[in-house]
C-alpha cells in the first residue's frame, strides 16, 4: 500500500518550493512607521524598541533617502511632543510650523516621491495621553473629530499625500474626507485604522512618543472607551463597513499577529486595500527573544511577516521594514 498522494513531492528541493510557494514579500508591501523629534543630531534608541531610533529632522532626511535608496517607498510619521506643547485641544496639532508639518516638508524636500503617510490622532498633543479631548473623565467624540479634520488639513497643507487616522472616534472618516475635500484636497487619501483594538501591543510605542494614558481622577487610565474589544470580531466588519462608506481609501487591522482572524474576515468581506500594523509590542517580543538566543531573529521575522501576508494583508505597516528588506534583496 503506497499513499495515493504524495505532498512530499513538492517540497523536494528550495527551487521547486519557491516555484509553487503561494504567497510572498516584496518591499512594496512595506510602510515603514518613523518616529520624529525636535533638535539636532537627535537619533535615540527606544529603550523597549532595540534597534529603533527617534529621529531629529536632519536625521530624518538622511533616513527617507537611505529608505528610497533600498526600494522602501512609504513612510508612516509620528512625532513626540514637547509636554509644554501638550494641552487638551490638540491646538499644536494645527500649528502649521509644528514638527509634524516640518516633518512632511523635510521628507518632500529630500526625497519628493517619498509616499508621506501621517498619523491624525491627539494623543501625542494631549497632556492626558488621550486619542481626543476630554471632558469630566469621558472622551468627547464629535468635538474630537472637528479637530481631526482640521489636522488632517494641515497635513495635508504641508504635503502630506495620505492620512491615517488612529484614534478610533465614529464619525471621523466622515469628518475627515469632508475636510479635505472642502479645503481643496479631494486627492488625498485616507488610510482608517478601521479596526483597531485596545491592545497592550502598544506599550513600546508608548514608550517612544512618551503618551501612555495618564491614570488619574480626570481622564480613563486607559483607551477602552474608543479601541475595540480584542473579544469581538463581528463588530470589526462593522467598523470597517462604516469607514469605508465614509470614505476611506485603505482599511487596516491592528495589531497584526493576534488579529489575523480579523484580516481574513475583512479580505473577504470587502474590495479594498487592507493593510495591517505589526506594532511595537510585537516587534519587541522578536527582538527581546532573540537576545535571549531562544529564537531565530530573521527566520522568525520572515515567517510573521508571510503569515500576516498569507492571512490577507496588502500592506504591513512594519517595524522589520528595513531588516525584512534586506534580507529579501
Ligand atoms: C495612537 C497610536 C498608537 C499606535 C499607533 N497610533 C498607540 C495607541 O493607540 O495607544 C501604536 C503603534 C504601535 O504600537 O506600534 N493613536
Amino acid at each position: 500500500m503506497y499513499p495515493l498522494q504524495r505532498n512530499r513531492r513538492l517540497r523536494t528541493s528550495p527551487a521547486l518550493r519557491n516555484l509553487v510557494r503561494e504567497t510572498s514579500l516584496s518591499p512594496d508591501d512595506f510602510l515603514v512607521p518613523l518616529f520624529v523629534v525636535e533638535g539636532q543630531g537627535v537619533r535615540e534608541e527606544i529603550a523597549s524598541m532595540p534597534g529603533y531610533y527617534r529621529l531629529s529632522l536632519d536625521h530624518l532626511k538622511t533616513e527617507v533617502k537611505e529608505l528610497w535608496g533600498m526600494g522602501l517607498k512609504a513612510v508612516l510619521l509620528f512625532v513626540k511632543v514637547p509636554d509644554s506643547l501638550k494641552d487638551n485641544s490638540g491646538k499644536e496639532a494645527l500649528n502649521p510650523g509644528g514638527l509634524m508639518q516640518r516633518a512632511i516638508k523635510t521628507i518632500k524636500e529630500a526625497c519628493p516621491e517619498m509616499w508621506v503617510m501621517t498619523d491624525v490622532a491627539l494623543d501625542p498633543y494631549s497632556r492626558f495621553g488621550h486619542d481626543g479631548i476630554v471632558e469630566a473623565g469621558r472622551i468627547l467624540n464629535d468635538q474630537t473629530v472637528e479637530v481631526l479634520g482640521a489636522m488632517g488639513v494641515s497635513h495635508a497643507r504641508a504635503g502630506a499625500d495620505m492620512l491615517a487616522p488612529s484614534d478610533m472616534m465614529d464619525g471621523r472618516i466622515l469628518g475627515l474626507r469632508t475636510a479635505l475635500d472642502e479645503a481643496g484636497f479631494s486627492d488625498t487619501g485616507i488610510m482608517s485604522y478601521s479596526a483597531k483594538y485596545a491592545s497592550a501591543f502598544y506599550g513600546p510605542f508608548r514608550e517612544a512618543l512618551d503618551s501612555a494614558p495618564v491614570a488619574g481622577e480626570e481622564a480613563p487610565a486607559d483607551k477602552k472607551t474608543y479601541q475595540m474589544d480584542p473579544g469581538n470580531r463581528r463588530e470589526a466588519l462593522k467598523e470597517t463597513e462604516a469607514d469605508i462608506a465614509e470614505g476611506a481609501d485603505i482599511v487596516m487591522v491592528k495589531p497584526g499577529l493576534c488579529y489575523l482572524d480579523i484580516v481574513r474576515d475583512l479580505r473577504e468581506a470587502f474590495d479594498v486595500p487592507l493593510a495591517v500594523y505589526q506594532v511595537s509590542g510585537e516587534y519587541a517580543m522578536v527582538k527581546a527573544a532573540a537576545e535571549k538566543g531562544w529564537l531565530d531573529h530573521d527566520t522568525v521575522m520572515m515567517e510573521q511577516l508571510l503569515s500576516i501576508k498569507r492571512a490577507g494583508a496588502d500592506l504591513i505597516a512594519t517595524y522589520f521594514a528595513r531588516e525584512a528588506t534586506r534580507l529579501l534583496g
